[in-house]
């Protein structure tokens, strides 16, 4: 079963990617990040979830800002909890003593050539890692993160928010030379729980109504801020690859991210150009850090497996009051 580290900033679909990932994969830790809200809100969230889920996953907290920019929380999309429309649970433990840049460096190690790092808020720690610990980059598997867009972004025009938050780590991430997995929301915005979807998770058990809570949350915000009709589950389509890859279609290509500080800032340029001729004058010619880049979803087929997941989750804490009246 392939091993996977999540790099998160919960967040409603971040959420959903940490139950997804510990159904199918090998979930060996998650470290968190600034970006849907502040770092400290991102790892009370992770803790909480890990706990309704009754995970015994190790949590890292990581940066509380990019590498150079300086970030302004708001929660314009995932509320003031950085995963509001639920109560979830005070959390029973603390994050690890080790930063997440660490906890990274040393899990990488630990399972050398068999990690898969998924990024799925913004890359600040894992440029950081790779930055701190230049064997890293030979050491991971892959890195497979939710990330960037080949179409049009949500935070600007052109960016994507995990890109557009950091773009400078995206550039140390995408240039690293690890092998890459870029699902962006060209693909994502397509993967999205519906009204009946949120009624069928209402009717399930403890943690289904949760996930039920969070989603009528995150669409309703997603309707009020874009327009959109479903909750989109933008970081769960991070761990296709490893769990059914006939789910999503990738091309590969060069992917280049725009460091200016203007209109196109974090843009993230996918070069789909088929350049047969090496020799050329005013043509730019393609860069060579090759990615798999995400062009097609069957959405409604990774909706379904993802709500599969979550319905089939087992209520912990009713399975813990059972076994305290026997
Ligand atoms: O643009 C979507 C991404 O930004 C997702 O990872 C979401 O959780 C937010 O972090
Ligand atoms: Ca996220």
């Amino acid at each position: 079963m392939t091993k996977v580290l999540i790099d998160c900033d919960p967040g409603h679909d971040d959420a959903t990617a940490i139950l997804y990932a510990a159904r199918h994969l090998e979930l060996v830790g998650i470290s968190t990040v600034y970006g849907n809200q502040s770092v400290d809100k991102t790892t009370t969230n992770a803790l909480s979830l890990s706990d309704l889920l009754g995970l015994d996953v190790p949590v890292a907290r990581g940066c509380e800002q990019p590498l150079i920019r300086t970030f302004r929380h708001g929660g314009d999309v995932h509320g003031k909890t950085g995963i509001d429309g639920a109560e979830l649970p005070v959390p029973s433990r603390q994050a690890v003593d080790a930063h997440a840049v660490d906890f990274i460096i040393e899990m990488a190690g630990r399972y050398r050539d068999e990690l898969v790092l998924c990024p799925i808020g913004p890359f600040t720690n894992v440029a950081l890692a790779l930055r701190k610990e230049p064997r890293l980059a030979k050491w991971l598997r892959g890195i497979s993160c939710m990330g960037g867009t080949t179409q049009i972004g949500n935070t600007t025009p052109v960016a994507e928010f995990n890109i557009w938050c950091d773009p400078e780590a995206a550039d140390i991430v995408f240039r690293s030379g690890v092998p890459m997995w870029m699902v962006g929301l060209n693909v994502t915005r397509q993967v999205g729980i519906t009204e009946d979807d949120i009624a069928r998770l209402n009717a399930g058990n403890a943690v289904a109504r949760t996930y039920g809570g969070l989603f009528t949350f995150f669409r309703q915000r997603l309707n009020e801020i874009h327009g959109l009709t479903t909750a989109s589950l933008h970081d769960p389509c991070a761990l296709v690859p490893f769990i059914d890859p006939e789910l999503i279609t990738y091309a590969n290509c060069p992917v280049e991210v725009e460091l200016g500080d203007g209109i196109t800032r974090g843009m993230t340029v996918c070069d789909f150009r088929n350049l047969t001729s090496a020799k050329l004058e005013n043509i730019r010619s393609r860069s060579s850090n090759n990615c798999h880049v995400a062009v097609g979803v069957e959405a409604r087929a990774l909706v379904d497996h993802i709500m599969n997941a979550i319905l089939a989750w087992p209520d912990r804490s009713s399975a813990k009051r059972e076994a305290a009246t026997h």
